[in-house]
C-alpha cells in the first residue's frame, strides 16, 4: 500500500504565568483547533520559559493543569495533536544549547520582549531572559515545525528562530525547515485591552483584560468600565483608540449585523456607547461561559489530564529524539 504523505508539522505553546484571555484565544487557540485535522500538531505549555521571570513555583503545577484545561475546553483533541509540558520532552534543553552558541548577544538584547521584561524587573536580568528566543526556536525546531499559530507579538521570535535555523543548516547541513507565523494568510492578530492602551495580557493590565475564567459579573464590569466619550462630534469623524478597540471586540464575537449597526450608529453620530458596551458584553457572556464551565469540569478530572499530558509527553519525545538524532549526527557528535 502507497504511504501517505507526511502532513507539515504545526508546533506552538503558551507560558503558564498566569489564565489565558481573549489574546490567547484569538491570537492562538483558535488557530490550534482549526490546524488539528490537517497537520501533525504539536502544543505545549512553556513552563521553562515561565521560570525566566522567577514566578512562585509553589503555583506551576495548577498554571500548567489550567492552561491544559483551557486547551481542552476550547476545542483541542488529545488524539489529534500532542499536548505536552515543555519540561517533560527533556531534548528541548539539549537543542537549547546548540541554537545558543548560533544566538549573538547584540541580537538578543536588541529584542523587544527582552528590553520590555529588562525594563520591568532590572533586578533579574538572567542569562535565560536573555536567551528566551533560543529556547523558543528549539521548541520550534525540535520538531522540524513549518507552521507555527501566534499572534502578532510573537513575530520577532518567528523571525530569530527563522535565523537559527538557516545558521544551523548553513553551518552542519540542511536539517530544519525555517519556520513562519501563521494565520490561515491573514495578518497576525493583537487583540486589544479594554482601556486602550496596549494589548490584553495574562499578567498585566488584568482590569482590561478578559479572562477566558472571568465571570459572567466580572465581564460585565470590565466591558462597562471600558473608556468612551460623549460620541462623535461629526459624521464619519475618525476612531479614537480607545472606541476602535470596543470596535475590534465586537468584531470577534459579535455578528456582523450587529457590528455594521454600531458601525453606521457611530458614522452618523447616533451611537449610544451604553448600548455598544452592553451589547458587547451579552456576546463575550455567551463565547466565555461555555468555555469557563467546560474547563472547570476537565480541572475536575485530573486524572484524565494527567493521562493526556503524559500521553502528549510521550509522541512529542518521539519526535524529539529523532530530530536529536539528525542534529546530533550533523554536528559531529556522534562517537560509539
Ligand atoms: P504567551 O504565553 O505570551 O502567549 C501565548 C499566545 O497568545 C498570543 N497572545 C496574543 N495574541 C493576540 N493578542 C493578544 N493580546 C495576545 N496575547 C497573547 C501570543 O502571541 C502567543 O501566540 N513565547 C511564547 C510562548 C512560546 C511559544 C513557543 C510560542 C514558548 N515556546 C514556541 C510558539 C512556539 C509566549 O510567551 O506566548
Amino acid at each position: 500500500m502507497e504511504k501517505s504523505a507526511k502532513k507539515p508539522v504545526v508546533m506552538s505553546g503558551i507560558r503558564p504565568t498566569g489564565i489565558l484571555h481573549l489574546g490567547s484565544y484569538f491570537g492562538a487557540l483558535q488557530n490550534y483547533v482549526r490546524m488539528q485535522n490537517e497537520y501533525e500538531c504539536y502544543f505545549m505549555v512553556a513552563d521553562l520559559h515561565s521560570l525566566t521571570t522567577h514566578p512562585d513555583t509553589k503555583s506551576l503545577r495548577s498554571n500548567v493543569l489550567h492552561v491544559i484545561s483551557e486547551y481542552l475546553a476550547c476545542g483541542l483533541d488529545p488524539d489529534k495533536a500532542a499536548l505536552y509540558c515543555q519540561s517533560a520532552v527533556h531534548e528541548t534543553s539539549e537543542l537549547y544549547l546548540y541554537l545558543n552558541t548560533l544566538a549573538y548577544k547584540g541580537e538578543l538584547e536588541k529584542t523587544t520582549t527582552f528590553k520590555d521584561k529588562a525594563r520591568l524587573q532590572p533586578q533579574n536580568i538572567n542569562a535565560a531572559l536573555l536567551t528566551y528566543p533560543s529556547l523558543m526556536a528549539a521548541d520550534i525546531l525540535l520538531h522540524r515545525a513549518l507552521y507555527v499559530p501566534v499572534g502578532k507579538d510573537q513575530e520577532q521570535h518567528l523571525e530569530m528562530a527563522r535565523n537559527f535555523a538557516s545558521r544551523f543548516n548553513h553551518r552542519y547541513g540542511e536539517i530544519f525547515p525555517e519556520p513562519v507565523a501563521f494565520n490561515f494568510g491573514q495578518e497576525l492578530v493583537k487583540v486589544p485591552s479594554l482601556d486602550g492602551t496596549g494589548k490584553m495580557s495574562k499578567s498585566e493590565n488584568q482590569n482590561a483584560t478578559l479572562y477566558l475564567s472571568d465571570d459572567d459579573d466580572l465581564i460585565q464590569k470590565k466591558i462597562m468600565k471600558a473608556k468612551t466619550d460623549e460620541g462623535p462630534k461629526a459624521p464619519h469623524s475618525p476612531m479614537p483608540n480607545y472606541i476602535e478597540n470596543i470596535f475590534q471586540l465586537l468584531a470577534l464575537t459579535s455578528t456582523r449585523d450587529v457590528y455594521e449597526k454600531f458601525e453606521s450608529g457611530y458614522n452618523n453620530c447616533t451611537i449610544r456607547y451604553g448600548d455598544l458596551k452592553k451589547q458587547l458584553a451579552e456576546d463575550m457572556i455567551r463565547f466565555i461561559t461555555p468555555i469557563r464551565e467546560k474547563a472547570q469540569d476537565i480541572r475536575n478530572n485530573e486524572t484524565y489530564m494527567k493521562e493526556v499530558m503524559e500521553k502528549g509527553a510521550a509522541k512529542a519525545a518521539e519526535s524529539a529524539k529523532r530530530t536529536m538524532q539528525l542534529t546530533r549526527e550533523a554536528i559531529g557528535i556522534k562517537y560509539f
